[in-house]
């Protein structure tokens, strides 16, 4: 059976975050952002910086936000698995909305994508997400203003 977790991002992750955040956004699926943002990250009680883990070998990671939020209300602001079709995408998903949802009692949780990004947006509404609409050239990017995909998935919605 395969083992597939989530623990907390530690310092000696970050060159290797930091690794694939800019090959990721030298592809164009995400913005990223330096080390002293992700550092950042680790100590807000707000937030959380997590590492997944395969059979005990790291395979990607994800940022959420919004853990405090009076709202209930939490958004994935950043998924990044190294080896895609793999199912790690979709293990990370799920790992997630049950930190949301079960863990953290959210009532909702939230993110956006690159309009261009139809494999996340694939991955998204094969979970369940749904689309919300669409913030018109919202993100400045390397190659120029992108437009964002909303999906938010509910508690009502997760089960
Ligand atoms: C998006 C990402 C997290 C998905 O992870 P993954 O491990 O590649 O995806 P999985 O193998 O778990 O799931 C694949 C699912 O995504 C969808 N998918 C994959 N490729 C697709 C494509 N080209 N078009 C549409 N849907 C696609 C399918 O639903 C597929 O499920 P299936 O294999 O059962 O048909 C990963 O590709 C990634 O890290 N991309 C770069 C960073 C990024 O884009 N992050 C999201 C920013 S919002």
């Amino acid at each position: 059976m395969i083992d597939f977790r989530g623990r907390p991002t530690r310092d000696e992750d970050l060159d290797w975050i930091l690794r694939l955040e800019t090959a990721e956004r030298e592809a164009g699926w995400i913005k990223g952002s330096t080390r002293d943002q992700h550092r950042a990250w680790f100590g807000d009680p707000n937030i959380a910086h997590v590492v997944f883990e395969q059979d005990g070998d790291a395979v990607g990671y994800a940022i959420l936000r919004g853990l405090l939020s009076p709202d209930r209300d939490i958004e994935l602001k950043r998924v990044v698995v190294e080896t895609k079709g793999k199912g790690h995408g979709r293990a990370a998903i799920r790992w997630c909305r049950h930190f949301a949802f079960a863990e953290h009692g959210a009532h909702r949780l939230w993110l956006d994508t690159y309009e261009h990004n139809v494999r996340a947006q694939g991955l998204y509404e094969s979970e369940g997400f749904v689309r919300e609409g669409l913030l018109r050239e919202a993100a400045r990017t390397d190659s120029g203003y992108v437009s964002l995909v909303i999906y938010s998935l509910l508690a009502s919605d997760a089960g």
